[in-house]
Formats: structure tokens, sequence, C-alpha cells
């Protein structure tokens, strides 16, 4: 089963990512908010990628790659014109340095968890959160590895986000760990325990006891 997945900040993390997904032979939307700079990005991916703006990649995936600066969600979610039944994945984490104290403070307020706070912008999608307890250079090299796959811990607010997640994982060659609903993932925040963690499925289990 291959998806079409819109990637929404194609950086470190997204730029990264969707090259294993087009190698894997999903069809990929990079965005920008300069699209025509992402050319090169879509070249080294192969056939299946294409760029686009922030718009376009939103209406063009079924799936969607969360990976932009935290704080920018609520201007992101403006752009995602019909997010109900799309399934998203959210990699992004808080840091209130780079993100200002504002969501931190909503967060507080309404008892949230950070993909939590992020699932609340996307009313209606199916909410899956991984990748971000990772750092982008080893989800870049240990794609597609025949020894021992990468563990990537995740949430998933529903059935359907945890099967997506589960079959796009495994075909970049990881390995889900599944921690539960999206208030199960406090775990792979920013220095908690399994934050930075780069494990084999065995070493993720360790880690949550
Ligand atoms: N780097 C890591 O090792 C790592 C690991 C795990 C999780 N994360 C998390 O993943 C997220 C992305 O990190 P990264 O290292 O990939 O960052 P990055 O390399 O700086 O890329 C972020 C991308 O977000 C886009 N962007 C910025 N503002 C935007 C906006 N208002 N609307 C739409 N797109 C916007 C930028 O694209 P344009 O400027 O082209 O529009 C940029 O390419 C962050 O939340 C980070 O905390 C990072």
């Amino acid at each position: 089963m291959t998806y079409k997945i819109g990637i929404i900040g194609s950086g470190n993390i997204g730029g990264g990512l969707g090259k294993h997904f087009a190698n894997a032979g999903h069809a990929v939307m990079f965005s920008s908010r300069n699209p025509q700079e992402l050319q090169p990005l879509a070249e080294q991916a192969g056939p299946n990628a294409q760029v686009g703006t922030v718009e376009e990649a939103a209406q063009f995936g079924e799936v969607l790659l969360l990976a932009y600066p935290f704080g920018k969600t609520p201007e992101v979610a403006k752009q995602v014109a019909d997010p109900a039944g799309k399934v998203l994945i959210d990699a992004n984490n808080y840091y209130p340095g780079r993100d200002g104290q504002e969501p931190g403070e909503e967060m507080e307020e309404k008892g949230l968890l950070e993909s939590e706070w992020t699932a609340s912008y996307f009313p209606g999608a199916h909410v899956a959160k991984a990748f971000n307890s990772i750092p982008a250079k080893t989800l870049a090299d240990r794609a597609f590895s025949e020894g021992v796959p990468l563990a990537v811990p995740f949430g998933a607010a529903d059935q359907k986000a945890k099967e997506v997640l589960e079959a796009i994982l495994a075909s970049i060659g990881f390995v889900g760990v599944y921690l539960g609903d999206l208030s199960q993932t406090k775990i792979s925040q920013p220095d908690e325990k399994l934050y930075g963690k780069q494990e084999s499925e065995e070493g993720i289990r360790k880690l949550i006891g």
C-alpha cells in the first residue's frame, strides 16, 4: 500500500523523510513558502516527488507530515483547507525559545501535551506523533537498513492513524513502538525519557519499562 504524502516543512526532518517516502514508492509533495527552492530536493528524491506550496501539499496528501517549527501550527493550520479524514504525522517539538511562550501557556491552561495541542488545530484529522524524538541525521541514515531496524516510538489518536503510520514506518525500514494514544506521548517529548534515543525495538521497550 502506498500513500500520497504532503510534506509540510521540507527541512532537516521533512526533506530527509520525504526522500525515504519517495524511495519507498509513496507519492510525495514537498512544500515550502518558496516552493521553487525545493526543486533540487525533489530531483534527489526521484520521480515520485514533486514540489508545491503548503496549501497544495495539504490538498495533495492523504497523509501529511508536519515538520516545521512547532509554534507555526496556527499559521499552517489555516492553509490546510480540509484536514478531516487525513492522517497527520506530527514530528514537531516545542522549544519555547524558538516557538514563543504562547503555545506553552495554552497547553498548560488546557492541560494538553504537545501533539494534543497540535491536533486541536486540525479538526477531524487522524493524528499520530512520530519521529520527533529521533535526530534528523539518524532518521536520514538508518532507513532501509539491513541490520536491526531503528525503532520509532509513536502515539496515535485512533486506529487509522496507528495502522497508516505502522505501514509507512515499515515501508522505509523502521519499526514502530506504540506508546498509546496522544495522551501517552509525554515520554517522547523534549527532555523526557525517550527523547534523543536511537534504539532498537528491544532498547525502546526496556526504556519504557
Ligand atoms: N532537526 C532534528 O534533529 C529534529 C528531530 C526531531 C524533531 N524535530 C522537529 O521537527 C520540526 C522541524 O525541524 P527541522 O530540523 O526539520 O527544521 P528546519 O530544517 O528548520 O525545517 C523547518 C521547515 O519549516 C518550514 N517553515 C518554517 N516556518 C513555516 C511556516 N510558517 N509555514 C510553513 N512552513 C514553515 C521551513 O520551510 P520554508 O522556509 O521553505 O517555508 C523549513 O524548511 C521542528 O518542530 C523540530 O523541533 C527536529
